[in-house]
């Protein structure tokens, strides 16, 4: 099967980096289909040029937040881009396949490909660097899941992170009303929900859960002092030229 890497991703200075790293780490994969989803209105011609040289298959979408949803706080993030990446999965009828919901900031080990291709319906693996506890996944009990370890729990019947397990397309096929709402912090638990999952249907991965092989990592980049730098220049105020 093909993994569909699903990645949302949106325009901030730290797109063009996150993109190449996570490229860095997809060009060691065979047989991935690498989907990306830009929050921006229309085609970006630069980001498309630049995902062809990395020469890993792929396929742009744009998919802006639609702009009422950009008001709240906390926004649902990256929710419309995987609602293009579902929309573009089922209008082509793609079952051989597993689908997986990669964003653009976390770090792979390359183990997890092996992992999450082997998918029959849904499986599930930690996520480290989580909130508080530092860590979410299912908790395991001879070979079957038995419980969920993370620390915003809210009422969520699978209190999982979005990098925390996969979908077989053959599975998800059988569930017509897939879906994801815009409703932060409860994506997954209602995407899950949206495929008929049940605790019996789950598959442990990475060493029945015992493997980190996703961190849910984060990018800082020092803004204010570039932006200095980046209107000074602009202005010809900067001895950036000169050097
Ligand atoms: C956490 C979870 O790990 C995500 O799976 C979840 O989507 C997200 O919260 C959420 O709030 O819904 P976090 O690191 O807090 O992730 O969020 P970001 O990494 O900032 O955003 C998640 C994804 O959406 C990223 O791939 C990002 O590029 C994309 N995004 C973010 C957009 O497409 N548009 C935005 O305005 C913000
Ligand atoms: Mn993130």
């Amino acid at each position: 099967p093909i993994i569909y890497f699903v990645t949302p991703t949106y325009p901030r200075r730290e797109q063009i980096p996150e993109l190449t790293r996570l490229a860095h780490t997809l060009l060691h994969v065979p047989r991935l289909h690498w989907l990306v989803a830009n929050d921006q209105e229309g085609c970006n011609t630069f980001m498309d040029g630049m995902l062809k040289r990395f020469g890993i298959p792929y396929t742009h979408l744009a998919s802006p937040m639609p702009s009422n949803f950009r008001k709240v706080k906390p926004a649902p993030r990256g929710v419309a881009n995987r609602r293009a990446a579902l929309q573009w999965l089922r209008q082509r009828n793609l079952t051989d396949g597993v689908l997986y919901f990669g964003d653009d900031d976390n770090t792979y080990d390359l183990g997890l490909f092996s992992e999450i291709r082997q998918t029959q319906r849904v499986s599930m693996f930690p996520v480290g660097f989580i909130a508080d506890y530092g860590v979410s996944g299912p908790v395991v009990r001879k070979g079957k899941v038995v419980a969920f370890l993370d620390s915003w729990l809210a009422g969520r019947r699978w209190p999982v992170d979005m990098a925390g397990f996969a979908v077989n397309l053959e599975y998800m096929a059988q569930f017509p009303n897939v879906n994801m709402p815009y409703k932060p912090g409860f994506e997954e638990d209602r995407f899950l929900r949206s495929i008929g999952l049940r605790l019996d249907l789950i598959e442990p991965r990475g060493k029945n859960c015992s493997q980190i092989l996703v961190w849910h990592t984060q990018t800082k980049s020092k803004k204010a002092a570039v932006v200095r730098l980046e209107s000074e220049y602009l202005d010809g105020r900067s001895n950036l030229g000169a050097l």
